[in-house]
């Protein structure tokens, strides 16, 4: 059985547990297995593999909400189709749904609605940003606003092998994972632009698996509590 597999059925299990009980005490307890997992798309190709991120993430009864940087939504136009039951986010939609005071602020309702934060894949321009604490678009303002250590976050590089190896990307990302984010490292495959080595997002079943471990982990943390 594979890491996702036993996890998806320990999930299945605790599942029809909990369901059981539910009715034993007339609980709705559907919410308790609503597990958000916001994925921030940022502008490397590996962009191109977001849609299989949701449609697997939907699969494992996630609900996935997408925030995608202009960049990363040439990608997303380009030659793929996001599930139905994503929803999609832009910079536009931030200012869209904002007109006067009291209206809802989009990047701080987002960071509230989530249960989890995965930046996948993460661009070096968005990394460079992130460990910088800018926030001048809506996904690195969710970023700016995610309580680290209180709610996990994931981030997957993605770039060439050259930027990946540049001195300032170490920095960056050990940035990053002492302030208490996960990184998900990439991997050394024949690259998008013709390069071989070091780079390239993470296969999507590695950044399911750590996703699907933190979904049962707080399922089992809030039935102990
Ligand atoms: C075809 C194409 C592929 C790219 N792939 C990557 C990539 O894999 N990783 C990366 O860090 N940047 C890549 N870039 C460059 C980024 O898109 C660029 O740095 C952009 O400013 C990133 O913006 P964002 O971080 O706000 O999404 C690529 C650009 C193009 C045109």
């Amino acid at each position: 059985m594979t890491g996702v597999g036993f996890f998806q059925f320990v999930g299945w299990l605790w599942l029809i547990i909990r369901r059981r009980l539910g009715k034993a005490t007339g609980r709705d307890e559907r919410m308790d297995y609503e597990y958000r997992v916001l994925v921030i798309c940022t502008g490397s190709v590996a962009s191109l593999k977001v849609p299989l991120l949701c449609q697997q993430l939907l699969a494992h009864e996630i609900l996935v909400r997408v925030v995608a940087t202009d960049s990363a939504a040439n990608f997303l136009e380009c030659e793929t189709e996001m599930p139905e039951d994503v929803r999609l986010f832009r910079d536009k939609d931030e200012w869209a749904s904002w007109n006067k005071r009291g209206d809802p602020v989009l990047h701080i309702d987002l960071m509230k609605w989530a249960d989890m934060m995965v930046v996948a894949p993460a661009s070096a321009n968005s990394l460079a940003k992130l460990a910088n604490g800018l926030c001048d678009n809506l996904a690195t303002c969710v970023a700016r606003a995610w309580p680290v250590g209180k709610k996990p976050a994931i981030f997957a590089p993605a770039m060439n092998t050259n930027m990946w190896n540049h001195p300032i990307t170490k920095k960056q990302v050990e940035t990053l994972k002492s302030w208490g984010y996960t990184e998900i490292p990439p991997v050394a495959k024949q690259l998008m632009c013709g390069d071989k080595g070091e780079g390239a997002m993470a296969e999507v079943d590695t950044i399911i698996e750590k996703i699907v471990a933190h979904k049962i982990e707080r399922i089992m943390s809030e039935y102990y509590h």
